[in-house]
């Protein structure tokens, strides 16, 4: 019977496909995540390995799972695989696999969640009210910008950033979004800086990837408007977060949301005292529902190739 680690407890029913097909998993019984080493070892001596995206699978981890001998699947539970060395992978012949769809709603509805929540500067007013230092009603108190009627620039055009375009729509705004490749879809706009220049409020959804590490930087939060607001459940690294910063600390953006950063679970200081600011703690895909699925998703990833069949996730 093959051997698989599951590098975390997962939600209940997770496992399922694994049980399923007769294969009773390592389940590591911390939540922390495991050493370079630690996950070295674990390539060596299994034949597949259910991994979160705070494991970092790099070419170190899938040599000694080469060397090895064994070691067939990595199956990430999360649909960005930055995580994960692609390239060392496929030179050792191991299946790497995602969990895209499952997910969608889910993060989309986080997604949107932050466009309001900002917009509406919610974690400030909040932390005011239980801070004691909300005294009265204020006409002038709390202005945040109406997302009805605005204009929504999406970047990105996969399944997370259509769901909320879909979110934008009930909302009376008026969506446009930027690829790389042409959609052939109305609101299509081919250059990035002016769905920038355009937008009121800029919402990421694109994988972390050498061309998109800083996409927005300095020059690019320089572009949008002192109005606008930025929401980002991507990945940290697309955002240069000091650049956010000062850019919101110097009024020129007006708010952010975010549930992704550079160095998590760290966030930039710089970013923790700017104003106009929601933070969330890369929580886009967690609800019961979605996260058990995605579990389940990579199970049934490790079951499929640990059988000699294609799995339904590729990451290619
Ligand atoms: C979460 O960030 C994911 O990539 O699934």
């Amino acid at each position: 019977m093959p051997s698989v680690l599951v590098t975390r407890h997962v939600p209940d029913g997770g496992l399922d496909p694994l049980l399923a097909a007769g294969i009773e998993p390592v389940v590591r019984p911390v939540d922390d995540p495991l050493t370079g080493a630690e996950l070295a070892q674990a390539a060596a001596e299994h034949d597949g390995l259910v991994v979160l995206l705070t494991d970092r699978v790099d070419a170190d981890v899938l040599v000694a799972g080469a060397r090895g001998g064994r070691l067939r699947v990595v199956a990430n539970v999360a649909v960005g695989y930055d995580n994960i060395d692609v390239a060392a992978a496929r030179a050792h012949g191991i299946t790497i696999t995602n969990t895209p769809g499952v997910l969608t709603e889910t993060t989309a509805d986080l997604a949107f969640m932050l466009i309001l929540a900002a917009s509406r500067l919610c974690s400030t007013a909040e932390a005011d009210l239980r801070g004691g230092r909300w005294e009265s009603w204020s006409i002038l108190g709390y202005l945040g910008r109406d997302v009805s009627g605005a204009t929504l620039g999406i970047v990105g055009h996969g399944r997370i950033g259509r769901a909320v375009a879909r979110r934008a729509e009930g909302f009376g705004m008026n969506v446009l979004h930027h690829a790389r490749q042409p959609t052939g879809e109305p609101g299509y706009v081919a250059d990035l800086d002016v769905l920038l220049e355009q937008s009121d409020v800029v919402s990421l959804h694109i994988p972390l990837g050498p061309e998109t590490r800083h996409l927005i930087d300095a020059d690019r939060l320089r572009r949008m408007k002192p109005t606008a607001v930025l929401v980002n459940t991507a990945r940290g690294q697309v955002v240069d977060e000091e650049a956010l910063a000062v850019a919101l600390e110097e009024g020129r953006l007006f708010a952010a949301g975010l549930d992704v950063y550079e160095h998590e679970p760290v966030v930039h200081p710089r970013l923790l005292a700017a104003p106009r600011t929601v933070l969330l703690p890369h929580i886009g895909s967690a609800s019961v529902e979605t996260r058990t699925l995605m579990a389940r998703m990579a199970c049934a990833n490790v079951v499929a190739v640990l059988a000699g069949d294609r799995p339904l996730n590729p990451v290619t």
